[in-house]
């Protein structure tokens, strides 16, 4: 605690974002209680030091017997002093950081302050006061709209809603002692958020309004159940008195931190933290600057890629061979801007700044000034070693190249270069300027600045970078091949494209294996297996048919036009019975459950030879893949976090079961499933045991 006059200022300092351990609490408990009985001191601003003010509750603790003082009695002794209390926030005052905020009389924040409740993000809702006290300082819907998406707000628009009571620029700390000053010298009154009414009053009669919360949540939510308990909680604040509602928050607080949903989902904020770390980096390697970028190809994916550079304020340079094509690119990106601002997500200034970040070129010389190249070109060897071989010649000396693939073989790229080490794959997912993954393929050269350049940039276009190595389809799409592989041959044994969707539904994913292949077009795999010269039996009769999906009307389903809603097809269902006939297959009932496991498993049972292999550092990586990139249930945490979960014995057994029913050998367990299962191992384990060595 420092003194400026009458003035104390308790500072956190907890590195690095000042979580709120055990430690913290403790001190700001002594603290507050000090300055509150120090006759001297007539104002308490409370800071951070550091580059954010509290970020929160200490999530490493949440699970262990919370040592006290809680945080709950931490905010109920602030709230109980009668001298006046200024929160002073920067960087990033989340969660329970933000709660101690509303204990104060006052919040004042520096620019560029974010501030949110992210604890839905986490499995769980705001479990110190959040729930019951926002909605009383800024009103119900924007405290629904905070709760529930878990994004922070930027401190103008906290400003506007009244969240913050001014804006300091330049010294936070000196601002926030001369705001104390002014609050002492005009004797404002102390505002109590727990006591306000206002903002809450008009929902009392309005029940209504929450109902229809909860059913569109309820919707959206897959499965979660943090959102719904979050709508509790801000039920309760309108309609208890504020004591009662804050147990009300409580106990559905501590339902959610001690259930599985919500150590999953810790698990894959941690997952995404490990997944930055990379084993065999040189240490104090940094990364190159990065202040332009290039992207060759304006198609679906090239765009996407071009968008996610502009939002970032990353100049960009677009490529395409001729200018009706470039044309075409720069028509459907403005579109997009234009929904989103038509959404209200973005405002008209800040799309046309971002646009304007985009230049066209026709001529591959326009990315000589590149920083970073990224290639995102037809799906074919040729093509791309065609571009290498262009870039390698104009490509400024130290420029990062990197392809856009989803399965080709980043050394064969590389090595038609003269810079193999400047080469390395990164595999977007579409759409690419919304998807957060991205896959970054380490080539056998690759340098590690290169690499480390890679992830940073990744990190800077808001994306969830995870290294991997070079194989067929890397680790997302070669571990959806199976799963895809198994969805037929379910097809093939008596199941329906809907009975298979149902399930994956029903399990937590946003679509089942065949309304997402009508999505993505089911010509796409069928190309590829011409390629490789490999046949599925359903899928690539439909595509012989010109059924595609979505964009021809039909596909696994019918779809009416303007449609998205996949609607059954008899016609699909006699050639998958004929299929089956021919075959000699005989077609049985497949319940839910086989469903589930002959998808499910099959992808684990590949994720453990990806591991075997060194494709992917640690099962973690696998799973941080699949939650961001392929839409697998965050609160299951990702397919290996679930197989450790199940047991490993009991996915081994399931498979040689499947196996055996199906007589499909590539159900087989894999042999680091055999062994880990055999020793009562898990694959989290074996992945740390490997980023340690
Ligand atoms: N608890 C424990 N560790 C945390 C943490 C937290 N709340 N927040 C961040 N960390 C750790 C990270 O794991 C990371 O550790 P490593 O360097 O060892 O990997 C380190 O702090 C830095 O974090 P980031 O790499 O994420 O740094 P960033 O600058 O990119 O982001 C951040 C900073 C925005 C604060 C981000 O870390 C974040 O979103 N943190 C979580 C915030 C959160 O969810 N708070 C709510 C907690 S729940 C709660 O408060 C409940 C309640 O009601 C009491």
């Amino acid at each position: 605690m420092q003194h400026d006059g009458a003035v104390a200022v308790i500072v956190v300092d907890n590195p690095p974002v000042n979580a709120l351990k055990h430690e913290v609490r403790a001190g700001m408990l002594e603290n507050f209680t000090k300055a509150a009985e120090d006759k001297s001191v007539e104002a308490i601003v409370l800071t951070g030091a550091g580059r954010t003010f509290m970020a929160g509750a200490d999530i490493t603790e949440f699970g262990k017997p919370m040592k006290p003082p809680g945080l709950s009695e931490v905010i109920a002794a602030i709230e109980k002093i009668q001298k006046p209390t200024i929160a002073a926030v920067h960087g990033t005052p989340l969660g329970g950081g933000l709660e101690v905020t509303l204990a104060c009389h006052f919040r004042v924040a520096a620019p560029g302050t974010r501030l949110g409740l992210p604890e839905i993000k986490l499995g769980i809702i705001p479990g110190a006061g959040g729930t019951q006290l926002l909605p009383r300082l800024v009103g119900v819907e924007k405290s629904l709209a905070m709760i529930l998406s878990g994004d922070p707000i930027p401190a103008k628009d906290a400003l506007a809603v009244g969240l913050v009571d001014e804006i300091i620029e330049g010294d936070l700390v000196k601002g926030a002692v001369a705001f104390a000053k002014k609050v002492i010298a005009e004797k404002r009154p102390l505002k109590h958020v727990r006591d306000l009414d206002e903002k809450i009053a008009p929902f009392r009669s309005h029940p209504d309004k929450f109902n229809e919360a909860a059913a569109n949540v309820a919707k959206k939510s897959r499965g979660l159940e943090a959102p719904l308990a979050a709508i509790e909680a801000v039920r309760a604040a309108v309609t208890m008195p504020v004591d009662d509602g804050l147990k009300r928050e409580r106990e559905l607080f501590v339902k959610l931190v001690g259930g599985e949903q919500s150590k999953a989902q810790r698990y894959i904020f941690f997952a995404e933290r490990e997944a930055a770390k990379i084993p065999d980096m040189p240490a104090g390697l940094r990364p190159r600057e990065v202040t332009r970028a290039a992207v060759i190809g304006a198609g679906t994916m090239g765009g996407g890629i071009s968008m996610s550079f502009a939002n970032a304020g990353i100049p960009v340079t677009v490529i395409e061979t001729n200018e009706e094509a470039l044309k075409r690119g720069f028509d459907t990106i403005q579109k997009n801007y234009q929904i989103s601002v038509q959404r209200g997500a973005l405002k008209q200034e800040e799309a046309d700044k971002r646009f304007s970040l985009l230049k066209g070129a026709t001529s591959m010389e326009a990315a000589k000034d590149a920083d970073i190249v990224i290639e995102a070109v037809f799906e074919e060897m040729e093509i791309k070693k065609q571009v290498f071989g262009a870039l390698d010649k104009l490509a400024k000396p130290r420029a990062v190249l990197a392809t856009n693939t989803s399965y080709l073989n980043v050394d064969q790229i590389a090595q038609i270069t003269k810079r193999p080490k400047e080469v390395l794959g990164t595999h977007f997912f579409s759409p690419a300027n919304v998807m957060k993954l991205l896959e970054i393929v380490r080539g056998k050269e690759t340098a590690p600045d290169v690499l480390a350049t890679a992830m940073a940039v990744g990190r800077k276009i808001g994306k969830v970078p995870v290294v991997v190595g070079v194989c067929h389809g890397f680790v997302g799409n070669r571990m959806l091949s199976p799963r895809q592989n198994q969805a037929e041959r379910l097809l093939l044994e008596g199941a329906l494209p809907r009975d298979v969707d149902a399930a994956a539904v029903e399990f937590g994913f946003p679509m089942g294996p065949f309304a997402m292949s009508d999505l993505a077009g089911i010509d796409v795999g069928w190309r590829i297996r011409k390629a490789l010269g490999t046949r599925n039996e359903i899928a690539d009769q439909l595509a012989d048919m010109g059924r595609y999906g979505q964009k021809t009307g039909r596909g696994f389903y019918i779809y009416e036009k303007g449609s998205r809603s996949p609607i059954n097809d008899p016609e699909v269902e006699e050639i998958i019975g004929a299929a089956s006939k021919r075959l000699g297959i005989p077609r049985r009932q497949i319940d839910k459950k086989e469903i589930v496991e002959r998808l499910i498993f099959p992808m684990i049972n590949e994720g453990a030879k990806i591991l075997d292999e060194g494709i992917a550092y640690r099962a973690s990586d696998i799973d941080v893949i699949w939650v961001y990139g392929y839409g697998w249930p965050i609160w299951r945490g990702g397919p290996m976090y679930y197989a450790d979960h199940v047991g490993l014995a009991y996915v081994r057994d399931q498979l040689a079961h499947y196996a055996k029913v199906s007589g499909n050998k590539s159900l087989d367990p894999s042999p680091l499933l055999t062994r880990l299962a055999a020793e009562n191992g898990s694959f989290a384990s074996f992945g740390a045991k490997k980023s340690a060595a």
